[in-house]
């Protein structure tokens, strides 16, 4: 991809030294420098966003100013080399989940999109009245409403796998309410709102045998440790640019090859029809019978660049120092009076929720936001599982690999300055 307008600089990926300094890292996200409200910004909402480092938005800039054209259509140069810079991602990103077959790699719209597309083109096709369709309870709207409405339309029924008082999959239930009728499992790899890390290759195993198929929700998952889809064991696996260090717009679905090629498309229009009649239209095969209409261009040349960038980490290392953050917060604001973590199963991920007594969430987010620090407070889209809890929502701060020691100690003074005003 040497020279494509758009793509990340090349980097020789057998001999490059993969990094996990923390100020090397910060010091690729120019945002993290300024300031807010007086104060400078301790930014810890990657669960909900995360920013993106310069080099992504170069790529688009650059992108955008010297090469912008359609795909796929032109015969022209600066659409042939947008082709390229489109495809090329489509590639990087099937090295990046190690996924066999480059055209099980749609370019979809973003994690709910991509949900939405396989509850309709194939749940349409192979759930019917009777059939089952199994979500743990700490399932995010997106992997939750779709399969719903799934239900809903073809007079399935939609069973809810209960948690542990931990926040981790009761398996034994789970097991018990997997049957022959089970026709789909949908599921986190990581909760949005627990940091819950679901076992997937026991899901995955278990589903099979039911002759269930298996769809990872990995919006929070991809962005902290490196997915390996054959080694998961599942179906189809989707997560977010924007989550990943890319733009909003873009997100992956990742199917197994022979599903994708049995399923009808979803949305329809131009560049996905083989052949159009004014009788009927025949389709191309996956990937491209899933992307109707112009793509996301640009934000997939920001994704192929924020790919390229997370792959010059040592992930490993990350994810570590990832833990050592949540460990270190964790610790810290169980120390305060009054403060309760909600979500402590073994080998959670980067995010941490919390509820003060007393206090609601949106203050808590309201007071550390006149301190520079960004947490989210709310449902987080899982009010299934706020009901079950008994809460309207909760404080959540979530890690990314920019983050320090020090954006931990300010939370932890931040939180102890809420319970003072709030006193
Ligand atoms: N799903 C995103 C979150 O959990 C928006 O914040």
């Amino acid at each position: 991809m040497a020279g494509v307008i758009g793509s990340a600089p090349p980097v020789g990926a057998s001999k490059r030294t993969l990094t996990s300094d923390p100020a090397t890292i910060r010091a690729a996200f120019p945002v993290l420098g300024r300031q807010v409200r007086g104060r400078p910004l301790v930014y810890l909402d990657s669960a909900a966003s995360a920013q993106m480092p310069k080099v992504a938005v170069d790529a688009m800039v650059r992108h955008q100013t010297e090469g912008h054209a359609n795909v796929h259509r032109g015969v022209h140069t600066l659409s042939y080399e947008a082709t390229e810079a489109y495809d090329a991602v489509r590639e990087q990103v099937r090295t990046f989940f190690n996924a066999p077959s480059v055209n099980e790699i749609v370019l979809a719209h973003g994690t709910t999109s991509a949900i939405n597309l396989v509850a309709r083109s194939w749940g349409d096709a192979h759930v019917q009245r009777g059939d089952e369709i199994l979500v743990p309870l700490l399932e995010h709207h997106s992997n939750f409403v779709p399969w719903q409405m799934l239900a809903q339309r073809t007079g399935a029924t939609l069973k809810v796998a209960p948690l542990l008082a931990d926040g981790a999959l009761d398996q034994d239930a789970f097991e018990r309410l997997l049957t022959d009728r089970t026709r789909m499992v949908a599921v986190a790899h990581v909760s949005n709102v627990l940091g819950t890390q679901l076992p997937i290759r026991w899901i995955a195993d278990l589903a099979h045998r039911r002759g269930a198929v298996v769809l990872v929700d990995g919006a929070q998952s991809a962005p902290h440790f490196p997915v390996d889809v054959q080694a998961l064991g599942c179906d189809f696996f989707v997560c977010s640019g924007h989550k990943l260090y890319g733009p909003t717009g873009v997100g992956v679905l990742w199917g197994r090859l022979p599903l994708l090629e049995s399923m009808a498309p979803y949305e329809t229009g131009g560049g996905m029809i083989e052949r159009v009649t004014v009788e009927r239209t025949t389709f191309v095969p996956p990937p491209g019978r899933f992307e109707a209409g112009t793509p996301p261009i640009l934000p997939v040349v920001g994704l192929g660049a924020a790919i390229e960038w997370l792959s010059s980490l040592d992930r490993t290392a990350v994810a570590a120092h990832e833990h050592t953050l949540l460990t270190r917060a964790t610790e810290r604001l169980a120390e305060l009076p009054g403060l309760r973590i909600v979500g402590t199963a073994p080998g959670k991920v980067s995010v941490l929720s919390f509820v003060i007594d007393g206090v609601h969430p949106h203050d808590i987010g309201t007071v550390l936001d006149a301190e520079g620090i960004a947490i989210r407070a709310g449902h987080h889209c899982a009010q299934p599982l706020m009901h079950q809890l008994g809460l309207p929502g909760t404080a959540r701060a979530s890690f990314g690999a920019y983050n320090t020691a020090a954006d931990v100690d300010a939370l932890v003074q931040g939180v102890a300055r809420v319970r003072k005003v709030f006193a």
